[in-house]
């Protein structure tokens, strides 16, 4: 069903994330009937344009990636406000300008910060101080943060103390964008909507989940914020541990925002402390050298531009982690997650225990291959079930076969795409797929004692090179097998 009439309003309207991931989203909303034809969108930036120019570039930059269909519904709804946010009277112009959208009678309000982290605490204090925060009868205020949050424990708990300074909690919704993934939503429909799954969920029958993240990509544009992160803050502290949180997760006695946060922060609080003394055991990070992508060759992490020669940067990282829980107790997590691998590939794996023994003559001695359930999430979207069955023909042979489901193949007309299905939670009010800050700064602590020895240059963490376009650091590859 439709969403309820909203003005959302898009800071750092120029930039990427808006033209890449949230002008499609609305798009998508648009074309399934699912955004109120009274909604509006205020386009803020610092550029000097006015809203005929900026339509204009929304037209250039978007032109072919959204149907033209879409295109006359959205331009007609966007007016562009050019913000400088350092200026004294911005809170006011910005009010002003959502006055004249409100047009004599409140609104649901969307704040949408698509800009650069940095910028997130100045623009909050800048909406609070303006009152822009508080919610009026009937009509509410959101306000829609992208991760990192913060960059270690302290400065999210600042951002977190400012957002709350002017938001309550449940105004506030933190995207993690793989959430916003079919496949990986589909997580918890797998598990809690089949009788099959969950009995065997657990210790007694599970060896092992795997979960990998490898990318093609190298670090393209984005040197300065990703020498400051490294894989561990930009793939592990969100989305690593958000697929971890949903293969490992109690299930809540129902499908509510927060009770599913519950358990997922539960998750988090369940995590052992890695043992700094043996921290070469749990973990393996490499930085990529020099190699071949896509049949092209490409420089390593130290040529790339603005990365300081002697950076000690992970690009790679390999992390086995416990949960210290009745379901978990023993089972080792592997997450793994890489720039420059061999290829695009993110993907669960759920490894089943091997049969107690093998009554099968051919196959005596010999171990037959355990059960495997794996979540594909790119790039094929698919539940595959990995099982032994018979062979065709006389003898009795054991043959792997897979059960598989296709999630591509079977996509109707009204699919949304990733980003419209968060977008529309924001605009309902649904916080179920997002960050709570409890879970968010949970995975800060755990994360922190290795992310102190990542930053510090005198640690004694081994950081691996490995060639681009390769499978990865060879320790990890035998620690992971
Ligand atoms: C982002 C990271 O959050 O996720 C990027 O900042 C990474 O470095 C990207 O490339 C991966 O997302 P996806 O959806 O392509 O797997």
């Amino acid at each position: 069903t439709q969403a309820a009439p909203v003005n959302l309003v898009i800071f750092g309207a120029t930039g990427d994330l808006a033209m890449r991931k949230i002008y499609p989203a609305l798009a998508s909303l648009c074309k399934n009937g699912l955004l109120s034809h009274d909604s509006s969108i205020l386009a803020v930036g610092r550029k000097d344009l006015d809203t005929p120019q900026y339509t204009r570039l929304m037209g250039e930059k978007l032109g072919g990636s959204i149907p033209e269909s879409c295109m006359a519904d959205l331009v007609p709804r966007v007016r562009y406000l050019r913000l400088d946010p350092d200026a004294s009277e911005s809170g006011y112009t910005l009010s002003l300008a959502l006055g004249d959208l409100d047009d004599g009678k409140p609104r649901n309000r969307l704040f949408y910060l698509a800009v650069p982290p940095a910028a997130y605490i100045p623009l909050a204090t800048m909406l609070g101080e303006a009152d822009l925060g508080r919610e009026e009868e009937g009509a509410s205020v959101r306000i829609v943060v992208e991760k990192p949050f913060g960059r270690d424990l302290p400065t999210a708990q600042e951002l977190d103390t400012v957002l709350h300074r002017y938001f309550k909690e449940r105004q506030i919704f933190r995207i993690d964008h793989y959430m916003a993934k079919e496949t990986v939503q589909n997580v918890l429909l797998l598990r809690f909507a089949n009788a099959l799954f969950e009995p065997i969920w657990n210790r007694r029958y599970i060896d092992h989940i795997r979960i990998t993240a490898a990318e093609t990509l190298g670090i393209g544009h984005r040197a300065e914020f990703y020498d400051q992160a490294g894989v561990l803050r930009d793939m592990f502290q969100n989305h690593m541990m958000m697929l971890l949180s949903l293969c490992a997760m109690e299930p809540p006695s129902m499908f509510e925002a927060e009770l599913v946060r519950d358990e997922r922060s539960k998750v988090f609080r369940a995590l052992r402390p890695l043992d700094l003394e043996r921290l070469d055991e749990q973990l393996i990070l490499g930085q990529y050298g020099p190699g071949m992508s896509d049949g092209q060759s490409v420089p390593g992490y130290l040529q790339e531009p603005g990365i300081p020669p002697d950076s000690t940067t992970p690009t790679f990282a390999w992390l086995k982690v416990y949960l210290d829980n009745w379901r978990w107790q023993g089972v080792p997590f592997h997450l793994c997650s890489g720039k420059r691998l061999e290829a695009k590939h993110t993907e669960i794996t759920v490894q089943f225990k091997s049969v107690p023994v093998s009554m099968f003559r051919k196959t005596q001695g010999e171990i037959i291959p355990p059960n495997r359930l794996v979540i594909g999430i790119h790039p094929q979207e698919v539940v595959r079930l990995e099982v032994q069955t018979k062979g065709r023909g006389s003898t009795l042979c054991l043959q792997g076969q897979s059960m598989e489901f296709s999630y591509g193949a079977g996509a109707g007309p009204g699919r949304l795409n990733d980003y419209a299905k968060v977008l529309l939670d924001c605009i309902t009010g649904d916080q179920t797929l997002f960050w709570r800050q409890d879970a968010v700064e949970l995975c800060w602590g755990f994360l922190t004692p290795i992310l102190d020895r990542c930053d510090c240059p005198d640690s004694e963490l081994t950081l691996h090179t490995y060639p681009a376009g390769g499978p990865g650091p060879k320790a990890a590859q035998r620690a992971g097998s």
